[in-house]
């Protein structure tokens, strides 16, 4: 069932019930009051009765005074003890059978149904007791039917019935245009997604009007998803496209090689022996590359927090670099053991990442150096070699970006290194940072958060 259907009958039902409830309440509250008020009539004209007949005392005129008092469809009677019936007027024979003479000294009224022509029918039967001096107590018997209101109530029930079915008629005429309006955005958003589903191209839902309602929250929210899927099949296009180029001219180097040895076979030893080297290391740059594209697809899953202690982890670190590359690599702090809660592997590589640009990009010694203030630990990274342009300083997280292309082809970089660290610190919610004299030096920084 559509949801607008859904809506529309369910509000329908609830606005029939609630009148449904509220009518019957309205009818029952006029038919006690009608009846309430007929009650008062009869008991004003008990009373007039009254005062009449002890005015004269019982007389000849008593009928007459009776009669005075006689209404349509009704009787009146005076009731001697032993239920005789004294006298009685009365314009309605049936009503004056059915409802029999009964000798009573206490006031009361009572409503009861009696059977007529057309159904039953509602009737009022008043007694009220008159002490007349030395002649005792007589009881005065008025009944009359409640035609009046019979009618009434039928023509109450009647509006009340059909007021209830024009409001459920009016609710779901209402309750359809109503619901058409709100889900229009939510329709317009159907039919984007199978028109996004059917082409494959990115499309955004277009809402004129800030309604500032949780559907237009609910549009601008998938637009955002729209526009940022968009950015990542870009991104991962130009990644494609990028990853594509930088493999081409490795394999364009060693193919040529390759060719080369393939015609000249190894007569020539020094050129065989520079073509193998040349290939070599060729091939351990595309291990490289490979294995950093690996790094970077892995960077999407989340990051496993273990208690670590990051003076430690500096030093091994630093230690394995120094034996393997022969190099002088200097580590202080001062606070030991530096324990902190971080994917332990991931820092190491960003770590290794930072140490082996330092390694690259300079040839004497290196300082590193663990801070830590009320806010982060900084584990910091010196070298004093060429350094970086100021105004390149902008672009080195970038992937695949090198600031000489040149010069880093001898050093076999990617220019993947700094973007992956910097996407690992982001991930513990931090951020390195790098300073850098052209010529003097560079200062790398990660700055983690406590
Ligand atoms: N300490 C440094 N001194 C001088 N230049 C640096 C230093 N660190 C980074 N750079 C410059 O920034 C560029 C980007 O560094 P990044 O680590 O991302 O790539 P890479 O070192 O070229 O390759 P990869 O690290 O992927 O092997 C480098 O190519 C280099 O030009
Ligand atoms: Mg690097």
């Amino acid at each position: 069932m559509r949801i607008t259907t859904k809506i529309n009958l369910l509000t329908t039902a609830w606005i029939v019930g609630l009148l449904v409830v509220i009518n019957i309440i309205v009818f029952f509250l006029f038919m006690e009051t009608m009846i309430h008020m007929e009650q008062n009539n009869i008991f004003d004209k008990a009373d007039q009765i009254t005062k009449e007949i002890e005015k004269d005392q019982i007389s000849n005129d008593l009928d007459k005074i009776l009669n005075n008092s006689l209404v349509e469809d009704s009787f009146i009677r005076i009731i001697l003890p032993g239920n005789r019936v004294m006298t009685e007027v009365t314009n309605d024979k049936i009503l004056s059978q059915k409802i029999k003479a009964k000798y009573v000294n206490t006031k009361n009224i009572k409503t009861r149904v009696i059977a007529g022509q057309k159904g039953e029918v509602q009737v009022l039967v008043a007694n009220v007791p008159i002490r007349l001096g030395n002649q005792g107590v007589i009881c005065l018997q008025i009944s009359e039917r409640l035609l009046g209101l019979e009618l009434r109530r039928e023509i109450l029930r009647v509006i009340l019935i059909s007021s209830t079915i024009f409001a459920a008629v009016l609710s779901l005429i209402g309750g359809r245009w109503l619901s058409n309006l709100i889900m229009k955005p939510v329709f317009n958003m159907i039919s984007t997604m199978d028109r996004i589903e059917k082409s494959g191209s990115m499309v955004k839902i277009d809402m004129q009007k800030d309604t500032k309602d949780e559907l237009y929250t609910m549009v601008m929210t998938f637009n955002k998803m729209i526009d940022r899927l968009q950015g990542n099949m870009e991104k991962q296009k130009q990644f494609v496209s990028d990853a594509s180029h930088e493999f081409k001219t490795p394999l364009t180097v060693i193919k040529s090689y390759a060719n080369l040895l393939q015609r000249q076979g190894f007569q020539d030893e020094i050129m065989a022996r520079d073509a193998v080297q040349t290939i070599h290391l060729e091939t351990t740059r595309i291990q490289k590359m490979t294995e950093a594209f690996l790094d970077l697809a892995n960077l999407d899953n989340s990051i496993v927090l273990n208690e670590t202690d990051l003076v430690a982890l500096c030093q091994s670190t630093a230690d394995q670099l120094q034996s393997v590359y022969k190099r002088e690599i200097n580590l202080s702090f001062s606070y030991s053991p530096l324990i902190v809660s971080v994917d332990e592997l991931r820092i190491k590589q960003v770590i290794v990442i930072l140490l082996d640009n330092a390694l690259k990009y300079s040839a004497d010694k290196i300082d590193c150096f663990i801070e830590k203030n009320d806010e982060n630990i900084i584990i910091g990274i010196k070298d004093y070699g060429i350094g970086i342009p100021q105004e390149e300083l902008g672009n080195i997280f970038e992937r695949f970006y090198r600031v000489d292309k040149a010069r880093n082809r001898e050093t076999g970089g990617s220019g993947l290194g700094l973007h992956i660290a910097e996407s690992i610190v982001k991930l513990h919610n931090g951020k390195i940072e790098i300073t850098s004299n052209e010529g003097s030096g560079t200062l790398a920084r990660i700055i983690l958060p406590i």
